[in-house]
This record gives C-alpha cells, sequence and structure tokens, in this order.
C-alpha cells in the first residue's frame, strides 16, 4: 500500500510546505485546575471557564507549554502567520483527504499557538457543519453553536466563547447541519465569513473543515476563503487521496501541507 511518504513529494511538486507535527501525548501532571479568566477584557465574547484536564486530555497546548510538541506548533504558526501575512490574507481554511487525520487538533492548537504571538489575534470556526467537534475539545456539556446562527437565528454574540487564552476566540458547532454543502456556499455564509473577516483587521480567521474527499462541502467553500491548508496522518493517509485533493484545489492558494502523528522523533519537516 503506497502511503504517506510517497505522497510527500507530490507536496514537494506544487511547492507548498509541510510540517510535522509529531505524534505525540501532551498529557503532564493534571490537577483540575480551571483557567483564570477574570483578567481578560473581550468586548461582548462571554468568557467561559474551561476545564485544564479535559484540555489536556484531549492533547489541546494550554497553559505556559514549554515542550517539543508546543515548539513545532510555534514553527508551524510563524510559517502560517508569514505566508498570511505576505500575501495579504486572513481567512484559512484547514482540512485533509480522510477523517480522522487531525485537522481539528491541528486547527485548535495552531490557534491556541497563533494567540500567544503577541501581535495576533484568531477566530476559529467550525465549518464542519456535519459533524462538528470542535465543542468537544473544551466542553463536556452541551453549548451553542454555529447552526444556532445559520438556523435558529441566534445572536453571533451568544455563540462566541473566550476559553480563557488571550486573543482567541471560538465560534463552536454543535448540531449537524443538512444540505451542508448548499449552506457553505450560501449568502448567508458568504455574509458570515466576510463579516468575520472585516471586524477585525488583525485577526486571522482559521476554519475546521470536513475532510475534502468525503463530500464537496470543502470544495463549495473554498472560494470564499484565501487560502487552505491539508493535514495528513503519517502511515495512514493514501498518496493518491493527496493528490486527489491537491488536484481538487487552487494550488495558489495552498499555504502547505501539515503531516500528523508523525513517528519521527525528532526535527520538522519542510517540503519545497
Ligand atoms: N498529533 C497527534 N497525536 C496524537 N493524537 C492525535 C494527533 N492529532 C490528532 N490526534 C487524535 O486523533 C483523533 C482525531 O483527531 P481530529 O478530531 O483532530 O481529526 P479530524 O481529522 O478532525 O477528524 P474528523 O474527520 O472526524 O473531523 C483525536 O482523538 C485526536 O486526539
Ligand atoms: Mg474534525
Amino acid at each position: 500500500m503506497e502511503k504517506i511518504k510517497d505522497a510527500l513529494d507530490k507536496a514537494k511538486k506544487i511547492q507548498s510546505s509541510s510540517r510535522n507535527i509529531k505524534g505525540q501525548n501532551i498529557i503532564s501532571s493534571d490537577n483540575r485546575n480551571y483557567l483564570d479568566l477574570e483578567n481578560i477584557n473581550y468586548t461582548k465574547t462571554k468568557k467561559v471557564k474551561v476545564s485544564e484536564e479535559l484540555l489536556r486530555n484531549k492533547r489541546i497546548l494550554i497553559g505556559d507549554v514549554k515542550d517539543e510538541i508546543s515548539d513545532e506548533y510555534k514553527v508551524l504558526r510563524t510559517q502560517v502567520i508569514q505566508l498570511m501575512n505576505k500575501n495579504n490574507w486572513s481567512t484559512l481554511a484547514i482540512s485533509g483527504p480522510k477523517e480522522g487525520c487531525g485537522k481539528t487538533l491541528t486547527s485548535i492548537n495552531l490557534c491556541i499557538s497563533i494567540a500567544r504571538d503577541v501581535n495576533q489575534s484568531v477566530l476559529l470556526v467550525d465549518l464542519d457543519l456535519r459533524r462538528p467537534n470542535i465543542h468537544n475539545y473544551f466542553f463536556t456539556q452541551e453549548v451553542l453553536g454555529i447552526s444556532d446562527y445559520l438556523v435558529n437565528k441566534k445572536n453571533l454574540d451568544e455563540i462566541l466563547f473566550n476559553p480563557g487564552i488571550e486573543r482567541l476566540v471560538v465560534l463552536p458547532g454543535n448540531k449537524s447541519i443538512q444540505n451542508s454543502s448548499e449552506m457553505l456556499s450560501s449568502p448567508q455564509v458568504v455574509q458570515l465569513v466576510n463579516e468575520l473577516k472585516n471586524k477585525y483587521s488583525n485577526r486571522l480567521v482559521i476554519f475546521d473543515m470536513p475532510p475534502l474527499l468525503s463530500c464537496d462541502d470543502m470544495l463549495a467553500f473554498t472560494p470564499y476563503v484565501d487560502a487552505f491548508m491539508l493535514v495528513v496522518e503519517d502511515g495512514v493517509t493514501l498518496k493518491q487521496d493527496l493528490k486527489r485533493s491537491v488536484e481538487l484545489l487552487d494550488t495558489n492558494k495552498l499555504l502547505g501541507i501539515v503531516l500528523n502523528k508523525s513517528k519521527d522523533s525528532v526535527g520538522i519537516n519542510q517540503y519545497y
């Protein structure tokens, strides 16, 4: 079976960059702390109490993490910020060929890493309308989500939350939405993207998307974002799936490919 190592040759050819996020558990000591949210002032955005234990268990970068994984996300962050700024882009959709390769976890940890850069705020949006999952990384209870905005006409301010990380705001999903690809290219979503994009000039908006090859949602949405990034799983993603994904996308807008769950013990691979 042709696996991802071969597929990365294709990545070289399309002149994209790839970051290698080591597949290592970042769980450390666990003492049921809650993040201190008192000093964060986000006008209109509600501050929520997030369980530090849940975040650690879900492999989310929290607190003042100083480890190799955090460093790898930092390198990825810096490259993303530089490429986005260089091209004057502010919206980035993150997808991957198939389910489970780590799109959502990569989106969340990348956003946290970006938010730690004092010059950069970031908004993370769950646009996996079929199987929204970002809320499960932050909460064990039900929360309002983007479907409440799109379908139930709730106010965005009721849905956005700040998880206790300065400069990071999250627009989670909750229930799945039928006809998701039609919804993703609807005037309602296009208007939402423009609104989110224009609200703050210094903010990146990152969309966690469904898999590219399993449905047409990502393709329906690509005209409305500045750039996209693919996440592939080391040893699992097939060469032909990555090849097909790259063929489907406008490579001028392809920021890079992240090799996730890599078994390599050191370093960050870069493919140009
Ligand atoms: N680098 C990693 N190391 C270890 N586990 C990981 C890594 N990246 C993701 N995972 C785990 O793999 C599982 C799938 O991750 P995630 O939800 O991010 O995938 P996804 O591509 O968004 O899936 P889906 O297609 O269902 O939306 C989760 O349990 C997550 O914790
Ligand atoms: Mg996901």
